[in-house]
């Protein structure tokens, strides 16, 4: 069985132009400004891409270069070893809150479905094994800090996250591998009170990530 053929085969693929309730702009009128970074094509046809409103009528490559302008000196991984649907989550959310990179450790293909096309828009690199990833972490001085509820974790919601760092989230399958914990500066966990034993991977990075943005982030520049 495929991807094209297995569970959730009839459901639409991953798109930046929403289905469902139209959002976005119709064609520009005329006269269009004349700024280069405006695509002829989106103000021809309007935008219903999902993007925030000051990017409407922008080309993609536009965009990138104003977010990469902007983007915060935290960057994510995840690790691809088992079949994880959280990767898309992960990615879209890197995007929202503006992570300078993405990492995929493992397996190079990931299920984009959740990433809605936000990948497009964010530096995703894959790396072969932990290793890899360590080694280019360490190229560029990030603190790398692991997040998974093991022992030995010091809990998230009394630590303060370094600034430059590279919060590293495990496989829904088997969580944190034993390299990039014994690699990671540190272990942060995220403080639960059920019965599960975790968090979806995607939640938990949501978690982290915006653990980050209320220390770090200058949110006089949110939108
Ligand atoms: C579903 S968990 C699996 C591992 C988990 N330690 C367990 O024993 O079941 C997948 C990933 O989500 C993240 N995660 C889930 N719950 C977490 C929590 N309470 N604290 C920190 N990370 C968590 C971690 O990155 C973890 O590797």
């Amino acid at each position: 069985m495929t991807a094209a053929d297995g569970p959730g085969a009839d459901l639409p693929g991953p798109t930046e132009w929403v289905t469902g309730e139209p959002v976005g702009v119709g064609p520009h009128p005329r006269p269009w400004p004349d700024d280069a970074r405006l695509d002829p094509e989106l103000l021809s046809s309007g935008d219903a891409r999902n993007v925030v409103d000051a990017y409407r009528y922008w080309r993609r490559e536009a965009i990138v270069a104003d977010l990469d302008a902007r983007r915060h000196p935290f960057e994510v991984a995840i690790e691809n070893f088992g079949h994880d649907a959280n990767i898309g989550t992960v990615v879209r959310t890197a995007n929202a809150f503006l992570a300078a990179r993405v990492h995929i450790v493992g397996r190079r293909r990931w299920n984009r479905r959740g990433a809605m096309v936000t990948d497009r828009y964010q530096h995703v690199h894959h790396h072969p094994d932990v290793d890899a990833l360590l080694t280019d972490a360490a190229g560029r001085g990030l603190t790398v800090v692991a997040v998974d509820n093991v022992p030995g974790a010091v809990p998230l919601e009394t630590t303060e996250l370094p600034r430059d760092c590279l919060l590293v989230f495990g496989a829904e399958s088997g969580g944190i591998t034993d390299p990039t914990r014994q690699g990671a500066a540190l272990t942060v966990s995220i403080a639960q009170f059920g019965s599960t034993r975790s968090v979806n991977a995607g939640v938990a990075a949501g978690i982290a990530m915006h653990a980050w943005i209320r220390t770090h982030a200058d949110l006089r520049t949110a939108w």
